[in-house]
């Protein structure tokens, strides 16, 4: 009897200590911020006057800091060798010109420069047209959402009039797509075999968020339209499969009641014959 007890109290012990163990595991993990703020880029930077340091506190924040892209990322240059860091031999590109930055930022964001190049903006690159950073800014480069699209913004050169309807008609189809997203996860959450309709819902999710660079009424109405479609589509999928549940739910239910009447009625034969 007293071996079980404390053979019990030690696993207990034991037992309280995984979520300690886990928390250390954690803290002593070597993390990506980490690694990322050994760069001698940044070492060197922060003690520099405000102009030089400001972009680290402004990238700290952003969604490149968040995947790991740093300063050499986009500057180029070395990372580790602080006397080589800035060297052109080593990569350095410095600070782009105006007219060189959406290709600056295109080498990572390919089919959004292939957008922005052919579109109103990109036409108009050099000559008054905005370029990446005059939306999306260049240090703290938040994710993306139709938030980027308001009047303080986007009538900085010209009326909000064509900037307004365009979001109105991307708003309708974000709507859409995130209330598709949230019905196709709860039946993820039951167990349905999602899979395919997922693939869908991200390619269509994928055509929807590259749709605005081409900032042309027509197009993005058109697609917008071509998109709602397919969504509709995976919605009626989804309220047949809530047909199908309610169908079941309906058959357990008679199920059960059968199976309940049966047993009253064994009682009841039981109690005659008692
Ligand atoms: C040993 C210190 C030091 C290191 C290491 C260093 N920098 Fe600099 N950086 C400076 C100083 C000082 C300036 C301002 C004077 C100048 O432009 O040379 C500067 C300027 C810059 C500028 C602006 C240049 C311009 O033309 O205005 C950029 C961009 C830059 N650094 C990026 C980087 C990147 C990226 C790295 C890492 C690969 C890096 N730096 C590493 C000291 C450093
Ligand atoms: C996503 C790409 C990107 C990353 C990451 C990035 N920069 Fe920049 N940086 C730019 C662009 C673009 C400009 C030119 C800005 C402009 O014209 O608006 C710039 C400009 C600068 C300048 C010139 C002064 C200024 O603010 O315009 C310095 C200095 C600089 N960056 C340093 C850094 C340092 C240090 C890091 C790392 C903490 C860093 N940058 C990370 C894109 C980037
Ligand atoms: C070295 C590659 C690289 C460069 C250069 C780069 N980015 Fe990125 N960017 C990324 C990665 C990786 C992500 C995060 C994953 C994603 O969302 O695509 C990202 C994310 C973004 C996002 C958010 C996307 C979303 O899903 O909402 C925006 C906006 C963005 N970058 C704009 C820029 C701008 C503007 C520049 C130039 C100043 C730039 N990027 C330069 C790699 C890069
Ligand atoms: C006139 C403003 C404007 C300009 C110029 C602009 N963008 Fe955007 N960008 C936006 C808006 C608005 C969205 C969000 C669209 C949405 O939510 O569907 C966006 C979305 C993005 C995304 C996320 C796309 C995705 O698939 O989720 C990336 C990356 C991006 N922009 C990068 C860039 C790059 C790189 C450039 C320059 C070649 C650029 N942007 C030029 C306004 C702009
Ligand atoms: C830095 C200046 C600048 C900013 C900021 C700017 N635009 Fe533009 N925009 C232009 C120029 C230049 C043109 C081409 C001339 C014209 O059609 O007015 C243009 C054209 C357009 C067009 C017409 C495209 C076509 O094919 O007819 C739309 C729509 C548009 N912009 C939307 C936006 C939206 C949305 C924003 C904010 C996210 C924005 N713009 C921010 C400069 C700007």
């Amino acid at each position: 009897m007293r071996y079980r007890e404390i053979i019990m109290a030690n696993f207990m012990r034991l037992f309280s200590l995984i979520p300690l163990i886990l928390i250390a595991l954690l803290l002593t993990r070597p993390g990506l911020a980490q690694e990322t703020a050994e760069i001698v880029c940044i070492q060197c930077h922060s003690g520099l006057p405000e102009i030089y340091s400001q972009p680290i506190r402004l990238w700290r924040g952003s969604i490149h800091a968040e995947n790991d892209i740093a300063c050499h990322d986009c500057h180029g240059g070395d990372p580790q060798d602080a006397a080589n860091a800035m060297n052109p031999q080593r990569g350095f590109l410095g600070v782009p010109q105006e007219p060189d930055i959406p290709a600056f930022c295109g080498r990572c964001h390919v089919g959004v420069m292939r957008d922005y190049l052919a579109s109103a903006h990109g036409l108009a690159l050099g000559r008054g047209g905005p370029t990446c950073v005059t939306c999306h800014g260049n240090h703290q480069v938040l994710k993306a959402t139709l938030e980027l699209i308001n009047e303080k913004s986007c009538s900085r050169c010209h009326s909000y009039e064509r900037a307004r309807t365009i979001r109105a008609a991307m708003q309708e189809t974000e709507g859409l797509l995130v209330a598709t997203e949230t019905r196709l996860n709860d039946f993820k959450k039951i167990g349905s075999n999602t899979e395919k309709l997922e693939k869908e819902l991200f390619s269509l999710r994928n055509s929807f968020h590259s749709l605005f660079h081409n900032v042309n009424l027509e197009t993005v109405n058109k697609q917008a339209a071509r998109i709602q479609l397919e969504l509709k589509k995976i919605q009626a999928v989804l309220t047949e499969w809530d047909q199908a549940v309610q169908r079941r739910k309906i058959a357990g239910a008679l199920a059960v009641s059968v199976m309940l009447l049966i047993a009253l009625l064994a009682h009841l034969v039981r109690k005659t014959y008692d």
